[in-house]
């Protein structure tokens, strides 16, 4: 696997995890590690052997802190703009990465770390995971698609309440309004992590894959629609093994061996 300056890959069979390596600067996103990001995905959109992706943040301190405000903070307008631009691109491209992307938050998820963690399809955090949009303590609003993600994961008014004030919420607070999905203890993260990854791992990828992207896609439909793209997607289901095999397996009763084709 490529090597990076700015993110450190394991690969554990079907899994991934992929950390973000700047902890001095709470592993605030400059643009080499965006560039790094948006490579590392893109390749491993080729690799049909994994199954899982897991997002961290290496240290014990911070998931991400947010952009990398040394690097903002003599930007022009244009720059700023196309800064946004990129950081939109990347995360789309995490969100619609063709399998499953676990945010694992073990510290600071502020900024743009929060945005990361949004762009994710499931976010588990650490006990000790803090979240927030503080961009309006700097003179700007989140830029890396926070004031879209942020309203569809946890409704307009707690959205705005959260990027309005900058305020920082804690797990148990971030669990509660749907920005976080699991809360575990500090030192059951990355195992919480990887059980999860593995179990998704270990269904049938296709159906996996073709799960996702009912669901991303179908949210920004209008309903009818929606329901007509999710018929295909379970049509589409019926021409691979791993539908036979998934059927066949539950009638013979005995677990399923599923091939990802
Ligand atoms: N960019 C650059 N450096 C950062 C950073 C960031 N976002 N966040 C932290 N750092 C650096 C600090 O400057 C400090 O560096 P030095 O040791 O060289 O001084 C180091 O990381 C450690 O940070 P602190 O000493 O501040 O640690 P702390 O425990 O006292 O505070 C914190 C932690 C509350 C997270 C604080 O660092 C902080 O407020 N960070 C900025 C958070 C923020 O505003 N994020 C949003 C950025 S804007 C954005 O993300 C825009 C967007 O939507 C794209």
């Amino acid at each position: 696997m490529e090597s990076f300056n700015n993110l450190i890959v394991e690969k554990d069979g079907a899994i991934v995890v992929v950390s973000i390596n700047r902890p001095k600067e709470l592993n605030a996103l400059n643009l080499a590690t965006m560039q790094e990001l948006d490579k590392f995905f893109e390749t491993l959109e080729e690799d049909a052997s994994v199954r899982a992706v897991i997002i961290t943040g290496n240290g014990d301190k911070a998931f991400v802190a947010g952009a990398d405000i040394t690097e903002m903070v003599n930007m022009k307008a244009l720059t700023a703009r196309d800064w946004a631009r990129l950081g939109q691109k990347v995360f789309s491209r995490i969100e619609n990465f063709s399998r499953p992307v676990i945010a694992a938050i073990n510290g600071f998820a502020l900024g743009g770390g929060c945005e990361l963690a949004m762009a994710c399809d499931i976010r588990l955090a650490s006990e000790k995971a803090k979240f927030g949009q503080p961009e309006v303590n700097l003179g700007i609003t989140p830029g890396f698609a926070g004031t879209q993600r942020l309203p569809r994961l946890v409704g307009k008014g707690q959205a705005k309440l959260l990027t309005f004030t900058g305020d920082i919420i804690d797990a148990q607070e971030a669990k509660t309004i749907g920005l976080v999905d699991k809360v575990v203890a500090p030192e059951e993260l990355l195992t919480a992590a990887k059980t999860l990854a593995g179990e998704i791992a270990a269904k049938a990828p296709v159906a996996v894959s073709y799960a996702k992207l009912a669901i991303n896609r179908g949210v920004e439909m209008e309903s009818e629609q929606a329901y007509a793209y999710e018929a295909e997607l379970f049509g589409m289901c019926f021409t691979t093994e791993d539908q036979t095999e998934g059927m066949t397996a539950f009638v013979e009763k005995r677990k399923p061996c599923f091939k990802g084709i």
